[in-house]
């Protein structure tokens, strides 16, 4: 029990909402990766990066899909248990998939109550600034941290007319103190310029975490499987790939057809007396 008599939370070496918030202004850059499952979420969180973000990114780097648009609640909250599970460090992150946010106040609470509720996940991340103002305000006033992410929102993809970058400065700053006055802990800034989102992060008092926004804002969040050289396709200009997984991961299945074919595998030590 705790001093206030409540049960403590299982994880109880989690960063907070409240201290992710905190390191803005601090010097420290804040550092984000998305994860989708248990062995992937643990090496994440073993890094010792910030916050671990299921993305909705489920949808194509895990799923397949050429969008995020397919991607649904349930299967969101499917893979944010795995990683609920692993996370023991990091502050934990799930993206409320389209249209799980759009159908009115209630029915965000009611969503992003089930993925707190049924996840051990902290926090939600939804698409949006000015526009989902009242749904942020109404998430956080129900005790639901959430992350804003303006700029290029991929679930808007067909409004946009493609995966373009966002430059209308006057309406991405509108966007981002919007979230930052209706409560949110933070906000994303995906695909904008540089320079432009360094106004946003010298102007606004939530930390800026950045994907193709720049060196400046406060921290950087990437996809894991772009991280990790393991994306199929296409891989944007902004990612920078950190190893090739994809290259040692063929080369170690070859190996072992190769083996199994030419009698190598399995030898005595595999097998049993
Ligand atoms: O879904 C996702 O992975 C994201 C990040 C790219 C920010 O939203």
């Amino acid at each position: 029990m705790t001093e206030s008599g409540h049960s403590a939370p299982r994880k109880r070496g989690r960063l907070t909402a409240p201290q992710f918030a905190a390191l803005k202004g601090t010097g420290q850059k804040i550092t984000m990766v998305t994860a989708y499952d248990y062995p992937f979420a643990r090496l994440v969180d073993e890094a010792g990066v910030e916050a671990v973000l299921v993305g909705d990114s489920l949808s194509m780097v895990v799923q397949g899909h050429d969008s995020t648009l397919p991607v649904t609640l349930d299967e969101m909250i499917y893979h944010a248990e795995m990683v609920g599970r692993a996370v023991e460090r990091a502050l934990v992150i799930v993206d409320m998939p389209f249209p799980s946010y759009h159908l009115g106040k209630h029915k965000a609470i009611e969503n992003a109550g089930k993925i707190l509720k049924e996840t051990r996940c902290q926090a939600v991340k939804l698409e949006g600034g000015a526009d989902q103002a009242d749904t942020i305000h109404a998430l956080v006033s129900a005790g639901i941290p959430v992350i804003a992410h303006c700029g290029l929102r991929p679930q808007s993809v067909h409004q946009l007319g493609g995966y373009r970058v966002q430059r209308d400065e006057a309406a991405l700053l509108h966007d981002a103190r919007a979230a930052a006055e209706a409560g949110a802990f933070s906000v994303v800034l995906e695909c904008i310029p540089s320079d432009v989102a360094r106004r946003i992060t010298e102007k606004i008092t939530i930390p800026t975490i950045g994907i193709g926004a720049g060196p400046d804002c406060d921290g950087q969040v990437l996809v894991l499987h772009d991280v990790l050289g393991l994306t199929c396709d296409y891989v944007p200009r902004f990612v920078k790939q950190y190893a090739n997984l994809q290259d040692s991961a063929l080369e170690a299945l070859r190996s072992f057809r190769d083996e199994v074919r030419s009698g190598k595998f399995p030898a005595e030590e595999h097998g049993f007396k």
